[in-house]
């Protein structure tokens, strides 16, 4: 398999990195994740921009123009034949001696790699996934898609700890969203709730996507917090992200959601968003 680094295509087991990447040493870097779908990216400008915003909130500043970024997606979708997968790209502020402040002369480290996804066969989409909830452990700037994810780690192994596929996160008795997923609600009276934007999420790009879907089929919208409470007295909740597009959940700590089926606003919208990526 190839990986990408600092400019070359190189077989991943020949790829090196410094000791002294600020990455390695300070989770000082971001990184982004696309969906390949049949052999093509969804929604790949979205996530340039995304990736470009991280790295202007941090004042990284990468040489390359979009169509260098782009190359670079292409050139590893092709060299691994990927049909259904994610491509991973990470940019670091680069190697300096160790220090916390920003280095004046640094280079930034990019990196990426592939990985295959059966995205058609996902027997989640079908029976819909548990998630459990637990405290936001995060910082509070979760608008930038950084690299420190140690809460989201320790989050997602809770949940593979309790049998459940996700983590919803919950500070001041709301949940903000899952440790890699955005979190929507459908309430009793059929409206979707999910949080608006702002620094206490990542702005979900599948998330985004879903809502001008939903638009489009003139479903109501309610962007605001919500509670676990209203969580499991909802009628439906799913979740979003760029490697579970859509993914119906069935349970919150193990309290049924709705009839503790998949719901079908959640199926037509995955249905809805397969559609839009192919
Ligand atoms: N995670 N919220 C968080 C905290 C995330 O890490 C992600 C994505 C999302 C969904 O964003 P998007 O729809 O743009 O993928 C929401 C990626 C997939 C990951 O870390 O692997």
């Amino acid at each position: 398999r190839y990986v990408y680094v600092n400019g070359e295509f190189v077989e991943a087991e020949n790829a090196r990195i410094s000791i002294f990447d600020r990455g390695f040493l300070f989770a000082d870097g971001v990184y982004e994740v696309t969906a390949v779908l049949n052999g093509r990216m969804i929604d790949f400008a979205p996530h340039l921009q995304r990736l470009r915003s991280s790295l202007a909130k941090l004042d990284m500043t990468l040489e390359m123009d979009d169509a260098a970024i782009e190359d670079l997606h292409q050139g590893l979708i092709t060299r691994n034949r990927v049909e259904n997968g994610v491509v991973y790209i990470q940019v670091t502020r680069g190697v300096a001696e160790r220090d916390f402040a920003y280095p004046s002369d640094a280079e930034p480290t990019v990196i990426a790699f592939t990985q295959p996804r059966d995205y058609f066969g996902d027997r989640n989409a079908e029976t819909g996934v548990k998630v459990v909830t637990t405290p936001d452990l995060r910082w509070v700037r979760r608008d930038i898609k950084s690299i420190a994810l140690l809460p989201q780690a320790m989050g997602k192994q809770e949940a593979k700890k309790r049998g459940a596929y996700e983590a919803w996160m919950v500070e001041d008795g709301l949940v903000t969203e899952g440790t890699s997923s955005s979190a929507f609600i459908v309430t009793q009276e059929g409206v979707i709730v999910t949080r608006a934007l702002g620094r206490e999420i990542l702005p979900g790009l599948t998330r985004s996507r879903l809502l001008s879907l939903i638009e489009e089929e003139k479903l109501p919208v309610d962007q605001r917090p919500f509670s676990v409470e209203e969580a499991v007295a909802a009628r439906e909740a799913f979740l979003t992200s760029a490697s579970s597009f859509v993914l119906p959940v069935v349970s919150i700590n193990d309290y049924p959601v709705g009839d503790g089926e998949p719901g079908p606003i959640a199926r037509r919208l995955r249905a809805r968003y397969l559609d839009f990526a192919t």
